[in-house]
C-alpha cells in the first residue's frame, strides 16, 4: 500500500487549516487540481548572483519543474543560503553548517514529499546533502556542471592556473595587466570550477554515492544535456516518492566506500574527506579517517584531470564521464549499491564506454600509480592529517627539514616575503591557527605561497603543514587538516622555529623530533588566543564545531531529526 503523502498534512486538510494552506498557494495562480494527491516536490535552489558558479540555476530549475509536472508531481522552488566560494568572507566553510541548518529546517517545515537539491559551487553540495540527510525524504541531487575550459593565447587554462599565474606575478614574470587578461580568459562560462577541484570532486562524490542520475558529475554547465539531466531528475523524483526510496536506503556504508574509492581514482580534493565525514555523521554511517586511507591505498589514479593531471572536466565528460571511470573500477566498487534511479551502481555503469584513454586511463595502465589521498599520523597530528600525494612533488614525499613557524595567517602575510626570513628550500613551512575553531572556519590557505626570495631562485614546491584546508584546485606538498588543531593546545600548537620535522608519506608519518618531555613543558606554557567574537553565529560556531577528523560539523547537528514537524500549531 502506498504511503500517505506527507504534503497531505497541509493540503489535504479540511476546515480552516486546509483553507489557509491552499488559499495562499492559490494566490500564486495555482489551480485547485494541483492539490489533489500530487507529490509535492521541493526544488532547493542555491541560485545567487553572489555565487557565480550557480548563476544558471533558475534555468536549471525550470527543466526540473518540467520533469516533475510531466510525471504528475507539483513543483515548488525555494531558496536557501548560497555559499559563493570566491566572494564570501572570511571563508565559505564557516557557513557550511549554517546553510545545512537552513536546508534541513526548510525541508522539514514545509509541505514536501521529495526534494531536488541544486548544487554547484564547493560548499553548496555538502551543506545541502547534510541538511537533507537530517530530514531523510526522497532526494535527488542535480549538480550545476563544470564551466567550459578557459583559453588564453590558444592555450587551455583553468582554475589551477590561478596559483601558477599569481606566483609568476609575485616572482615578477608577468605584470598586473596581463593578469587581468588571463582572468577574463579563465572563467568563460557558467558553471563550477572546471578542474578536479572541490566542486567537481563533490559532483563525483554525489554520483558515486548514488545520489544523482548517471552522468551528473561531468556534463558541462553550458551543455544542453545538463538541462536534459535536470528534467529527467524531475521525472524520477516523483517515482521515488511513490517508491518511498529515501536517503537512508541509498547512503549505506557501501555507498560511502564506493565514493572514497572513486575519489582516489579521480584525484579528488582533500576537502572531500571533511565533507563526506560530515554527511556520514548526519545519516548515521560509521566512517572515520582511517577508512579513507584503507580504501584509497590500492586505487591508482586513472583520471588525468588537473590539478593532478593535465586535462579538464569538460574533457572528462567527452571521454565518457564518471560512468566510464566507475566501470574501470569494477571489482573494487560495491556494484550492488542502490542508486536514485532504482538501479544498482553496476547496472548504471556497465554500458559506459571510454572514448579517450589519455583522459580516463585503465587500472592496468593508470595515469599515475600514486593514490589520491593519504592519511598521516604522528606526534604532530595525534588524530590525523591528510596529504594529496597526486598533487605533491615526488622528491618531497620523504623529507626532513627545519620548521619555519607562522603563528597565524597575519603573521605569515607579514613575514613570508621578508628578505631576512631564515628559510631555504629544505625548510618546512608551518602555519598554525587556521583550523575550524582557531581561524574560525578552516580557510583554504594550507597551500601557502612560497617566500618570494625562493620563488625568484626558481623553487616551485616546499613541504607545508597547517591545520587549515587547501582549495581542491591547489597543488604542492601540502599537509592539511592537522588534528587536533593549534587552537586546541596539542603538540601542533607548540612547534617552534628550528624544530626538525620528518614527513614520510609512504610510512604515513608526520613526526616532530622533539622529546615528549620538552613538548609537555612547552604545552604547560601555552595559552589559547583570545576569541575573535563572543556573539552571533561565529560564537556558536567556535563553541560547537568539531575537529576536522570528525568532519567539522556541529556537535548538536550530528544525526537526524526525521521529517516529522515537532509541533503542529494549526
Ligand atoms: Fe565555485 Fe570553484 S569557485 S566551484
Amino acid at each position: 500500500m502506498q504511503k500517505q503523502l506527507r504534503s497531505k498534512l497541509w493540503f489535504g486538510r479540511s476546515g480552516k487549516d486546509g483553507l489557509i494552506y491552499r488559499s495562499w498557494m492559490k494566490a500564486q495562480g495555482i489551480p485547485d487540481y494541483e492539490f489533489n494527491d500530487k507529490p509535492v516536490i521541493g526544488i532547493c535552489n542555491t541560485w545567487s548572483e553572489l555565487t557565480p558558479c550557480n548563476a544558471h540555476f533558475r534555468e536549471l530549475a525550470e527543466s526540473v519543474k518540467r520533469g516533475i509536472s510531466e510525471a504528475g508531481g507539483f513543483p515548488v522552488e525555494f531558496p536557501v543560503m548560497s555559499l559563493g566560494e570566491t566572494l564570501i568572507k572570511p571563508t565559505a566553510m564557516l557557513y557550511r553548517n549554517l546553510a545545512s541548518m537552513d536546508v534541513e529546517e526548510s525541508i522539514r517545515a514545509n509541505p514536501m514529499d521529495g526534494v531536488i537539491l541544486l548544487c554547484g559551487c564547493d560548499k553548496t553540495t555538502p551543506s545541502l546533502v547534510m541538511g537533507a540527510c537530517s530530514v531523510n525524504i526522497p532526494t535527488i541531487v542535480v549538480s550545476g556542471g563544470p564551466m567550459l575550459t578557459g583559453n588564453y593565447k590558444g592555450k587551455k587554462i583553468s582554475i589551477s592556473d590561478v596559483w601558477r599565474y599569481s606566483e609568476e606575478q609575485r616572482g615578477g614574470k608577468i605584470d598586473h595587466d596581463e593578469l587581468r587578461v588571463i582572468e577574463a580568459s579563465m572563467c568563460r562560462s557558467r558553471g563550477h570550477c572546471g578542474v578536479m577541484g572541490t566542486a567537481s570532486s563533490m559532483a563525483c562524490m554525489i554520483e558515486s554515492l548514488g545520489l544523482a542520475l548517471p552522468g551528473n558529475a561531468a556534463i558541462p554547465a553550458a551543455d544542453a544535456r545538463r538541462k536534459v539531466l535536470a528534467q529527467l531528475s524531475g521525472l524520477r523524483i516523483v517515482e521515488m516518492v511513490k517508491e518511498d526510496l529515501k536517503l537512508t536506503d541509498i547512503l549505506t556504508k557501501k555507498a560511502f566506500e564506493n565514493s572514497i574509492i572513486t575519489n582516489a581514482a579521480i584525484g579528488g580534493s582533500t576537502n572531500f574527506i571533511i565533507h563526506l565525514l560530515a554527511i556520514a555523521g548526519r545519516i548515521g554511517v560509521d566512517l572515520s579517517l582511517p577508512d579513507f586511507d584503507r580504501l584509497s591505498a590500492n586505487v591508482p589514479l586513472i583520471a588525468n584531470v588537473q590539478p593532478g593531471g593535465v586535462h579538464f572536466m569538460e574533457d572528462l565528460y567527452y571521454a565518457g564521464g564518471l560512468p566510464a571511470v566507475l566501470k574501470e573500477l569494477d571489482g573494487l566498487l560495491h556494484g550492488d549499491a542502490i542508486t536514485v534511479n532504482g538501479k544498482t551502481m553496476k547496472e548504471n555503469y556497465q554500458r559506459a564506454e571510454c572514448y579517450d584513454r589519455d583522459v580516463i586511463a585503465t587500472r592496468e595502465q593508470p595515469f599515475k600509480k600514486t593514490n589520491g589521498l593519504a592519511v598521516l599520523k604522528g606526534n604532530i597530528c595525534e588524530n590525523g592529517a591528510v596529504i594529496k600525494p597526486a598533487a605533491a612533488s615526488p622528491a618531497l614525499m620523504k623529507h626532513t627539514g627545519k620548521a619555519v613557524v607562522f603563528e597565524n595567517i597575519e603573521d605569515y602575510k607579514e613575514r613570508i616575503d621578508d628578505p631576512a626570513l631564515d628559510v631555504d628550500e629544505t625548510s618546512v613551512l608551518v602555519l598554525k591557527n587556521v583550523g575550524p575553531k582557531g581561524y574560525p572556519g578552516m580557510p583554504e590557505v594550507g597551500n601557502m605561497g612560497l617566500p618570494k626570495k625562493l620563488l625568484q631562485k626558481g623553487v616551485a614546491d616546499m613541504v607545508r603543514i597547517s591545520d587549515g584546508r587547501m582549495s581542491g584546485t591547489g597543488f604542492g606538498t601540502v599537509v592539511l587538516h592537522v588534528s587536533p588543531e593549534a587552537a586546541m593546545g596539542g603538540n601542533f600548537s607548540v612547534i617552534q622555529d628550528g624544530d626538525l620535522i620528518t614527513l614520510d608519506v609512504n610510512a604515513r608519518s608526520l613526526q616532530l623530533h622533539v622529546s615528549d618531555e620538552e613538548l609537555t613543558n612547552r604545552k604547560k606554557q601555552w595559552k589559547p588566543s583570545a576569541s575573535v567574537t563572543d556573539r552571533g553565529y561565529v560564537s556558536l560556531y567556535i563553541k560547537h564545531v568539531e575537529q576536522s577528523h570528525l568532519g567539522a560539523d556541529f556537535d548538536f547537528l550530528k544525526g537526524a531529526s526525521g521529517s516529522e514537524v515537532l509541533r503542529d500549531s494549526h
